[in-house]
């Protein structure tokens, strides 16, 4: 009997922490989720910026092969950063976020637009393009990063 209390109150507290984070199951895993997508669209991204910078040879396909995965990765981080999530694990994430919402929510807008004219770019096969694409992204990464990204 004392177990099966033990149970009933640990799935309210699961149910109460479903609630507060959307579709995750604890505060703790939106801000895995959101940390991982954007650390692996990060790690995409920097392989066009290598290519962008000289750093690497150009190669046309393997741009486009990271270029869309960047744009598909852009969609993903925004759903962890519900209410209740500013600091259940250690994050960098500013309060502002939640202060600020319409204005966070436009920065993440501008920088899936520009992940998507990135994937547009990079298709062309045009360094040049990919060049002007990639640089309008990163503006927006950081933009959103020195307003509401801690250092
Ligand atoms: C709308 C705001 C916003 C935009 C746009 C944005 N970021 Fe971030 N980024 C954040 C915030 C906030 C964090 C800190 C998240 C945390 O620690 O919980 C972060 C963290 C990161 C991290 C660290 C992830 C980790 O390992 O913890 C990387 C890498 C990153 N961003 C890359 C990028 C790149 C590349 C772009 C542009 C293509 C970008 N971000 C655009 C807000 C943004």
């Amino acid at each position: 009997m004392k177990s099966f209390i033990h149970l009933a109150s640990a799935c309210a507290l699961l149910a109460v922490s479903v609630s507060a984070s959307a579709q995750f199951a604890k505060p703790e895993d939106s801000i895995r989720y959101r940390q991982g997508s954007l650390f692996v669209m990060g790690q995409h991204f920097a392989r066009i910026g290598a290519m962008a910078n000289g750093r690497v040879p150009f190669d046309a396909k393997v741009a486009q092969e990271n270029a869309d995965i960047v744009a598909a990765m852009a969609k993903l981080p925004w759903a962890g950063f519900g209410p209740g999530t500013d600091k259940a694990a250690p994050t960098k994430a500013k309060a502002e976020i939640w202060s600020e919402q319409p204005k966070f929510k436009d920065a993440s807008e501008k920088m899936m637009a520009e992940t998507t004219k990135l994937a547009a770019a990079a298709k062309t096969g045009n360094l040049d393009a990919l060049k002007a694409a990639f640089g309008a992204t990163a503006g927006s990464c950081k933009a959103c990063h020195d307003a509401y990204r801690a250092q």
